[in-house]
């Protein structure tokens, strides 16, 4: 089965094909630098850009895929959470071919379109899982019972994990958004040059925050001459990479034990982060599994909702063509 997905929530419009749910055979991203100048996306700007570039790159995924619409069996698109006018633009196209052209269309869940990068690249994944989703917009720790079924064990009071990556590095000078940046930085510097909070770390909650954190980095930076932070400043990229990782992998860890789930899947752009690999990599004890996308996967693309797609058909059906982009839409 041959579907064509479609990823336009944010800043990057993406078109994918994937066969069977698992075999990527283009997945086309184009991430909008317009926003770098704002420090920012600008929701406006992203629409346009989305109107510009998704019928190139809808060819694009096709060409590289080497496949024509008719081939194509279902198409998939993002129907939320995220900006309403991006949401808009990929999903009425993708209703609009669905409908000329008679192809059943289904409307995907961004974040089970993150979780659901793990399919793609793993086959082993105990059906009931933990899931961890960290990205610019969500922190959740999810128990996946099955595909759709799903109890969240835990979210952020405040700001997402990714948010606070990106919040620190602007006030680093790290740019827009800065995660990557940062997170190469940190490496280069010394994780217990300061002790920052970890916020609700021993809280029994599977609850998480972020604003502290960055606030008390941001103290920290104003507190110190532009000499002694140009001399830290991987030491404070470390130190602020340690304190934000290390609570998403003690509270995840905790939640495996008392729930006892053995696979653990991490998903969304913070998934990509080096450190949150490492250090679930050393903490992880006995039968529990880690697995991760590709960083490819692990940040905004069609793959994943190409694939989410084609388990939400395979399980509930075709979406009806009136499905509308919900900005705020739950998964549990
Ligand atoms: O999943 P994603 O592409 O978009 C959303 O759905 O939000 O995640 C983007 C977020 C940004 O906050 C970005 O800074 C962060 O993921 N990110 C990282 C890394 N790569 C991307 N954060 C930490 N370390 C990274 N290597
Ligand atoms: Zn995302």
């Amino acid at each position: 089965m041959l579907v064509l997905g479609i990823e336009s929530s944010c800043d990057e419009t993406s078109v994918a094909i994937i066969k069977d749910g698992r075999e990527v055979l283009s997945n086309i991203i184009l991430s909008q630098d317009e926003h770098t100048k704002f420090g920012g996306v600008v929701p406006e700007v992203a629409s346009r850009t989305h109107l510009k570039t998704i019928v190139p790159i809808y060819e694009e995924a096709l060409e590289k895929a080497g496949v024509t619409l008719s081939d194509i069996d279902l198409i998939a698109a993002t129907m939320g959470p995220g900006l309403v006018g991006p949401l808009l633009v990929g999903l009425t196209f993708a209703k609009g071919i669905a409908y000329a052209h008679s192809i059943p269309f289904v409307g995907v869940n961004h974040m089970e379109g993150h979780l659901s990068a793990n399919y793609i690249t793993h086959r082993d994944i105990d059906e009931r899982h933990l899931s961890l989703i960290v990205s610019g917009g969500h922190t959740m720790l999810l128990e996946v019972k099955s595909f759709g079924e799903y109890e969240m064990l835990g979210n952020t009071r405040d700001d997402a994990a990714g948010e606070a990556y990106d919040k620190v590095a602007k006030i680093m000078g790290l740019g827009y958004p800065g995660g990557a940046a940062l997170d190469k930085l940190a490496n280069q510097g010394d994780p217990t040059y300061m002790k920052f909070p970890r916020a609700m770390l021993h809280d029994k909650s599977y609850m998480f925050s972020y604003s502290g954190l960055k606030t008390a980095v941001s103290m920290h930076i104003k507190s110190l001459t532009a000499e002694e932070f140009q001399k830290n400043i991987a030491n404070i990229a470390s130190s602020f990479q340690e304190a934000a990782i290390e609570v998403l992998v003690e509270k995840t860890l905790r939640a495996a034990k008392e729930k006892q789930i053995n696979h653990i899947t991490l998903a969304g752009g913070v998934a990509a982060n080096s450190r949150i690999r490492s250090m679930f990599a050393e903490r992880i004890r006995g039968n529990q599994k880690l697995f991760y996308p590709p960083i490819s996967l692990c940040t905004d693309n069609a793959a994943m909702i190409a694939t989410a797609g084609y388990y939400r058909y395979k399980k509930d059906g075709a979406s009806e063509l009136i499905v509308n982009a919900v900005p705020y839409l739950k998964m549990v």
